[in-house]
């Protein structure tokens, strides 16, 4: 049987041959930023397991944009070679490789989360963090953020351009700007974390100016022709923050200055946020930015089935699925979501007598 999650998607020149997708998810396992087998493994068996597109975790434009040390990155040229192998593996098995640009603001310099998620100080090979104000996330934080400058924000605006050029060599297909989770461009977002007086901050059109001037960066090097994704965090779940009305609005531009998709999230940005979990928990807000801003949405959050994802497609609350940790837990997923959907998808010759 044809079904919604098994039909191919095109955005500008790629199609992708399903609508799932794997989401970002930081592997905190990488030396000076650089990708190694475990990232080529952790990929390439999800290419293998049949997913329309992979989207590499956070990788960071910059040293002191990483959330951990041990975080991937893009912010050199020797970068490059491993992550355009991985990529041609995850070509070859007929998936389409992408990347998620980022820069952690005032939530870097921490420990990965199996050595506590801790604040580091410099003691500890901390850096100072930055941030569009000098608000930490936690009150016992061993540090400030520093309010960026002037300067400063044209350094990071430059950093994710420089990060593009190297993201166009190492042959991704798809780039995604992380302006979700509480990280430097959702801070800027949030009146909650930017309480600037320039330019950057105050009404809406001010706080939005650092992730438009972003996205601009990155189209400035990122071919016309290749799909640029944009991941927001639609609500803060907290009182007075960023809200969905405000993501619409974002959306909106965001369709105007060529984005094509908005992978839609929520929170991450204050500790004291309140969220309401559950099946699919943040499907209404993608449903929302789909209608009323006309633009292609992810939808992703506690999705793990195959019948349930199929229902948001068919209802038509996304173009796109996007799975986390039920991909972790399951690297076929796309292969036993088929068969489970009765859908007859192409196997890797290698597995086939397994397909029965
Ligand atoms: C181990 C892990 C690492 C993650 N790293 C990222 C990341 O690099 N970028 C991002 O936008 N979200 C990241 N996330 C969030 C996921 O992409 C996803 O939005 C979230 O887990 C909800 O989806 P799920 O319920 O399918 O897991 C991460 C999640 C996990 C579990």
């Amino acid at each position: 049987m044809a079904t919604k999650l098994f039909s191919p998607f095109t955005i500008k020149k790629i199609t992708l041959k399903n609508r799932i997708v794997i989401s970002p998810m930081c592997q905190y396992s990488s030396v000076d930023g650089f990708a190694n087998d475990w990232h080529l493994v952790h990929l390439g068996s999800r290419a293998t397991g049949g997913a329309g597109l992979i989207i590499q975790e956070a990788t960071a434009v910059s040293p002191e944009a990483r959330i951990s040390p041990s975080d991937l990155g893009i912010w050199k040229d020797e970068h490059i070679e491993k992550l355009k192998q991985i990529n041609a593996f995850i070509v070859s098995q007929n998936s389409i490789p992408g990347v998620q640009l980022a820069h952690a603001g005032r939530k870097a310099s921490v420990s990965a989360p199996w050595l506590g998620n801790k604040k580091l100080d410099f003691a500890q090979g901390g850096w100072q963090t930055v941030a569009p104000s000098a608000i930490p996330y936690h009150d016992d934080e061993p540090f400030l953020p520093e309010a960026l400058d002037k300067n400063g924000i044209q350094k990071v605006i430059s950093d994710f351009k420089s990060a593009t050029k190297r993201v166009v060599e190492a042959g991704y297909q798809v780039v995604e700007v992380h302006a979700a989770h509480g990280y430097l461009l959702h801070q800027f977002l949030s009146p909650l974390t930017n309480v600037r007086t320039d330019e950057y901050g105050g009404s809406f059109e001010n706080r939005i100016r650092f992730t438009l001037e972003v996205v601009e960066a990155v189209q400035s090097e990122w071919p016309s022709d290749l799909p640029l994704f944009v991941r927001i965090s639609a609500t803060d779940w907290a009182e007075n923050g960023w809200n969905p009305e405000e993501s619409v609005q974002l959306s909106k531009i965001l369709k105007e200055k060529g984005v094509d998709l908005i992978d839609v999230s929520s929170g991450g940005l204050v500790s004291h946020q309140k969220i309401t979990l559950g099946p699919g928990y943040q499907v209404p807000f993608a449903e929302k930015v789909k209608q009323e801003a006309s633009i292609a949405t992810g939808a992703v959050g506690l999705i793990t089935e195959a019948k349930q994802a199929e229902e948001i497609l068919n209802k038509n609350q996304a173009d796109l699925i996007l799975f986390a940790r039920e991909s972790l837990r399951n690297p076929n997923l796309p292969l036993d979501f088929a068969k489970e959907l009765n859908d007859d998808i192409q196997w890797p010759k290698q597995y086939e007598r397994a397909k029965l």
